[in-house]
């Protein structure tokens, strides 16, 4: 992308013309006042919190403890080594650094303070993570106890919240009898459905359409709600006549419905609502934003099919439980569901397609290092209809003897070969080694392999050997993007802005030789740790993480790339100076290209020769600039 540069000759600065406007406001805004007050959040909602405030909890906040209450932290050299939570991996590439209170992660690139990660790894806004390390270290927080962020599609989380109170009031109606006798019919009391939010759409098909039109929301949102259509005849709920069961996002806001039939022979038993802006089904985990506080206090979380069984178990006491809504567990699923425990159960339905499901589910959480428990459920049925056959305490005692990857993956494999032939031994054996060689838990491999001796008669010895060869044969996969090819300049300006980062005297240096980076984002990146160390007087890399997060999110990417790079500590003032000559160089050739390219096109010589001029006078100061050295 060419720039238009701005060259200011005083410093041997090139400015784009953005950058200028922002210079000015800048200015203004310090001779206003206004720099030492953060905004968090969009500028809509105007909480507020000073920037003095945030930078105490940080301090009294160790990253490390904080962290380390999430994920297990291996101590190694000067740093803390985890299993990165944000991209499926199982290997330590987190890094945590006591001392400069931030993490890295060396393979996804993610990074930044103690209030980032909270922020990625709860799912909260910047507010909330601050409050959270403000109640761990006790310093009083004087903002309004409800935090809310605005967000873009606020308009559809506040159609959504109407809505539900609407469904909510239906079935406390006359019309709500027998949706209510449905609910209690299945064993859904009172508490629970008022727990769960379980609401009604009435018969007739325009209620919630004339009500939104009625409080003047713009048609467009409502149209984009995903709970009213318009066809010929008009506009018309999406939902009538069935019971209306809430879906939260991760972070308990209402953002869809399943509704069921009740009453009616209508072919389709569930009509969910279509993705919508804030509806992404692969995303959303029924329960999830409950289950979460259960399932860390109890150590695990129960998967499981249907919302019809979370609701099922949470009536029996167990509350750390998911479900998947009948869609298949994608990758975002399985990081949000490794975030909760340490020990996953997976409890889908007990038919074959139940059975299916089990495998797949094993396979996406072995690939993130986590190997899951299996309960199977007999009679093909499913967690709400075993409960109710078979009674809690029933339910409970499978909970809590579910079978290990293997005994699962053993009972399927049996199922298809013959282990009276020889050719089915044969097969068995290959095909149980060909499993354990991903399963990275040493003791359920030699248990597995104990039985396995058992069932074929095979010596322990030989078995051991044959797993050995299988190990060596499948190698991790890297999940480490090819590492790219940076230009000679490209290279100059990331590892200036890695040694700015990580020490103010390399900021200082930069400060006296001042020069524009040619890579947007890096130049953006630069510009910020400039204005910090000017306007603090001091460097510390936490505090401008929290700086950046609230200002400009965005350039926690860049930030990341940055400090994931992997450069040696040490450094001395020349090398830092030859990086900026390098930046320099490839300016002058590129403003000197610029202006020649212009002498081509110009036909008044007069103007040519100025710009002869401008080059001569850009070669003559780096001459200059060398000879001063
Ligand atoms: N599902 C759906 N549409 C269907 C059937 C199922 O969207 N026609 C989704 C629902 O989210 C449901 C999940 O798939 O929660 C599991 O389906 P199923 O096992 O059939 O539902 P149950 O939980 O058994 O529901 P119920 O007991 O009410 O029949
Ligand atoms: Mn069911």
């Amino acid at each position: 992308m060419p720039h238009i540069l701005i060259y200011c000759m005083k410093f041997h600065v090139f400015y784009t013309k953005k950058e200028k406007n922002v210079k000015k406001r800048r200015k203004k805004e310090e001779i206003e006042g206004k720099s030492s007050i953060v905004f968090i959040g969009s500028l809509i909602s105007m909480e507020l919190i000073q920037s003095e405030t945030i930078k105490e909890i940080r301090n009294k906040t160790d990253i490390k403890e904080v962290i380390g209450s999430y994920i297990p932290l291996i101590p190694k050299g000067k740093n803390y080594f985890g299993v990165c939570p944000f991209h499926d991996d199982h290997s330590p590439s987190l890094s945590v650094s006591k001392e400069k209170q931030i993490y890295t992660c060396f393979v996804c690139h993610e990074s930044g303070n103690v209030f980032n990660f909270l922020m990625k790894y709860e799912n909260i806004s910047f507010v909330q993570a601050v409050k959270i390390c403000a109640d761990r270290v006790g310093i009083p927080l004087n903002m309004k106890e409800k935090i809310e962020t605005s967000s873009k599609f606020q308009t559809l989380y506040d159609i959504y919240e109407l809505s539900l109170k609407f469904y909510e009031n239906n079935i406390n109606t006359v019309s709500g009898k027998g949706a209510k006798e449905y609910l209690l019919k299945r064993g859904i009391t009172e508490e629970i459905r008022k727990e769960f939010g379980i609401g009604l759409a009435l018969k007739k098909k325009d209620l919630f359409t004339s009500l939104l039109f009625k409080k003047e929301y713009p048609e467009k949102e409502i149209l984009k709600s995903g709970l009213v259509n318009k066809n010929e005849t008009g506009y018309h709920d999406i939902f009538y006549n069935r019971i209306m069961f809430p879906l939260w996002d991760l972070n308990g806001k209402v953002v869809a419905y399943s509704g069921r039939i009740y009453d009616s022979d209508d072919s389709s038993k569930y009509i969910n609502t279509k993705q919508t802006e804030i509806f992404k089904k692969g995303e959303l985990l029924y329960n999830y934003h409950r289950a979460k506080t259960e399932a860390r206090i109890k150590g695990q979380i129960i998967l499981m099919e249907g919302f019809m069984d979370v609701i099922a178990s949470y009536q029996i006491g167990v509350k750390n439980t998911i479900a998947l809504m009948g869609t298949a567990l994608t990758k975002n699923h399985v990081l949000q569901i490794k975030k909760l425990a340490k020990e996953i159960l997976i409890c889908l339905d007990g038919d074959e397609a139940g059975e299916k499901a089990t495998s797949s589910c094993i396979e996406a959480f072995l690939k993130v290092g986590v190997t899951p428990k299996i309960v199977r459920l007999e009679e093909n049925l499913d967690p709400d209809e075993y409960i109710r056959k078979y009674g809690e305490k029933k339910f409970l005692l499978k909970l809590e003897n579910p079978l290990t990857v293997m005994d699962f993956k053993l009972g399927s494999l049996k199922k298809e070969v013959d282990l009276k032939k020889n050719e089915g031994i044969a097969e068995y054996t290959h095909q149980v080694i060909e499993q354990l060689s991903f399963i990275e838990d040493d003791i359920l491999k030699e248990v597995t392999l104990n039985k396995l001796s058992l069932e074929t008669n095979l010596s322990m010895d030989f078995l051991r050997s044959k797993m050995k060869e299988k190990d060596k044969e499948i190698k991790p996969v890297s999940v480490t993007e090819k590492e790219k090819k940076w230009t000679k300049y490209e290279k100059a300006e990331r590892n200036l802005l890695f040694y700015m980062l990580h020490s103010e005297k390399a900021i200082q240096i930069y400060n006296e030789k001042v020069t524009f980076l040619p890579t947007e984002k890096y130049r953006k990146l630069l510009t910020e740790i400039r204005g910090f160390y000017l306007k603090r007087k001091e460097f510390k890399i936490a505090d401008f993480i929290s700086d950046i997060s609230i200002r400009l999110p965005d350039l926690l990417n860049t930030f990341g790339e940055i400090e994931s790079m992997d450069l040696k500590e040490e450094w001395n003032a020349s090398e830092i100076e030859d990086y900026i000559n390098t930046i320099q160089e490839y300016n002058i050739k590129y403003e000197s290209n610029r202006l020649q390219n212009l002498i081509k096109k110009e036909i008044d010589p007069k103007k040519q020769a100025e710009y002869a001029q401008l080059i001569l006078e850009l070669k003559k100061n780096i001459l200059e600039e060398q000879y001063d050295k």
